[in-house]
Formats: structure tokens, C-alpha cells, sequence
């Protein structure tokens, strides 16, 4: 039996650089794909998944993610008065338990490792995982759910999975396979970011990750890797050899709204899927293409 995922972290302490001047005085994470911010998809997929514990590493400026998790009493009242029961109720859906939420600060911009080593106190000595909310998922069961589902066979280390082509391979995490199912793939080795000519594979970590606490030892030492930061992929294949690493080829589309061309098909393609927008934005594209 492995034990339970129920802690996850989301690292949001971004600059957002790509996308100002609206990051300007937002965070990245507030950007809205259609009418939901691109966290509240991640939180979302996170509770479906089984998460109770959700711990946010913010930086300077992100106070308004933490507000969005919370009360609006105002607005709230202002919407019971006039009746728009399904405006509140969508706000009420989303609000955590007391205490479920938790936050600290990266206070320098280090890397993903050092993010997710900052929230080392709210994990202890518990799997947990990690999501990156500008990888959007659009997936049925949600990517994290199709995650645990392995997880719960497997053990160890679980990453989502994507093939991506060749000359992108040094934007990305990539494993080193040693099996593969075609679905599923475990690793031997992983490389954050190489030029394509030395990547041993082109199957790149998107982010989503189940990780066990061991990665933290690892991170501790704060090793630099690419670009000079401390590197998440680094700290993972140090544990490889004590604990297997599988990355998943989870069933759905992502989006890398971390992009301008991924924000703006993410837009498009979750509007296309909506009952209340679907017909109307097919009709309206057809202007425009
Ligand atoms: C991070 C990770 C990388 C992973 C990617 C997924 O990179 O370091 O291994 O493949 O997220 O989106 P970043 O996009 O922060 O540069």
C-alpha cells in the first residue's frame, strides 16, 4: 500500500515576464482562461484528485491569489440581494475548508527546486504533489486523478508525461526511459532542458508531479543547475536508483499558457467546450479564419 497524496504545492511566486505588461501589477496565475483564473483550474484539479492540503509559495505581490481563495463578503451579500444564485454558488464552490489553505514565500527567484523546497515544513515526511498552473490541462478524469491512479500502483515518483518534437526539447525536463509501455515510462536518468542533439528522449515533464519527501534531501543542498537555478529535475534524478520515477502520458490536451500562442488556443479551446459559449465562438471563428 502506498501512502495517500493528500498535500499539494503550487509554486506561484513568478514574475510572469512573458506576459506584461499584464503581469505587471497581476500575477501570471490570475490570468483567466475564458472567466477562471489559471490557479483555480489547478486547485480544481488538485481537490478532484484528492487533495486536502493546498500550499501556495508566493512571492512579492501575489497577495491577490490568497484573496481569491477567501471571502468576498461584499460581493457576496451584493449577489445574494439580487438573486444571481449561480454567480455565488460558483464562488462558494471554490472556497477552502478553514486552515486547508496555506501559503509561504520564495523570497528570491531561484529556481522550481528551491520553490518547492521552500514548502518543505507543510510536507514533513509525506508524498505530496506539485502543480504548475500555467501548464492548463484539459483532461476527464483530471491529469492528477489519471496521476494517483498510477501512483497507486507504481509507488514512487510520478510525473506527467508529453512527446513533444525534437527541436523543443531544451524547454523542458526530459527523461532518460529505460522501459516503456507506451503509456507509461519509467526512468533511469533526467536531464532539465537539454539542446536537442544531447536529449536521451523527447518525452518531456509537464507540470504536474507526485513526489515522495526524499526529493527534499536532495534539494537541501541547493545545488544550481540550468540556467543556474536550482532544478526540481535535478533533485528528482538524484532519487532514481532508491525510488522509481514513471512519467504517464496522461489522456487529455495540455495548453503552455505559460505562452502567448498556448494562452490564446487554451482560450479558445475551453470556450469551444462550454454549453453556454460553445456554438457562439465556433459561429464567431469562422470570421476569422
Ligand atoms: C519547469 C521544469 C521543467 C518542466 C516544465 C513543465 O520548467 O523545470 O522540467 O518540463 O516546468 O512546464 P519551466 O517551464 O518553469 O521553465
Amino acid at each position: 500500500m502506498v501512502k495517500p497524496v493528500k498535500k499539494a504545492i503550487f509554486p506561484v511566486a513568478g514574475m510572469g515576464t512573458r506576459f506584461l505588461p499584464a503581469t505587471k501589477a497581476m500575477p501570471k496565475e490570475m490570468l483567466p482562461v475564458v472567466d477562471k483564473p489559471l490557479i483555480q483550474y489547478a486547485v480544481e484539479e488538485a481537490r478532484d484528485a484528492g487533495i486536502d492540503e493546498i500550499i501556495f509559495v508566493t512571492g512579492r505581490g501575489k497577495a491577490v491569489l490568497l484573496d481569491h481563495f477567501d471571502h468576498s463578503f461584499e460581493l457576496e451579500q451584493i449577489l445574494r440581494e439580487r438573486g444571481k444564485d449561480d454567480a455565488l454558488n460558483g464562488l462558494l464552490e471554490v472556497m477552502p475548508r478553514p486552515g486547508q489553505i496555506s501559503s509561504t514565500r520564495q523570497q528570491q527567484p531561484l529556481g522550481l527546486g528551491h520553490a518547492v523546497w521552500c514548502a518543505r515544513h507543510f510536507i514533513n515526511d509525506e508524498p505530496f504533489a506539485v502543480l504548475l498552473a500555467d501548464d492548463l490541462i484539459m483532461a476527464e478524469p483530471g491529469c492528477l486523478a489519471q496521476m494517483m491512479e498510477v501512483y497507486g500502483r507504481t509507488g514512487g515518483n510520478v510525473v506527467a508525461a508529453e512527446d513533444v518534437p525534437r527541436e523543443f526539447t531544451n524547454r523542458y525536463g526530459i527523461l532518460d526511459i529505460i522501459e516503456d509501455d507506451g503509456t507509461l515510462a519509467r526512468a533511469q536518468g533526467l536531464v532539465e532542458k537539454p539542446d536537442p542533439k544531447d536529449a536521451p528522449s523527447t518525452l518531456s515533464i509537464i507540470g504536474r508531479y507526485i513526489l515522495q519527501p526524499e526529493v527534499f534531501g536532495h534539494l537541501d543542498k541547493q545545488d544550481r543547475g540550468a540556467g543556474g537555478e536550482v532544478q526540481l529535475t535535478d533533485a528528482m534524478a538524484r532519487t532514481i536508483g532508491d525510488i522509481p520515477f514513471h512519467g504517464l502520458r496522461f489522456k487529455g490536451r495540455r495548453f503552455d499558457c505559460g505562452s502567448k500562442l498556448g494562452f490564446v488556443e487554451a482560450t479558445i479551446a475551453f470556450a469551444l467546450e462550454r454549453d453556454d459559449l460553445g456554438d457562439d465562438v465556433r459561429h464567431m471563428l469562422k470570421n476569422y479564419v
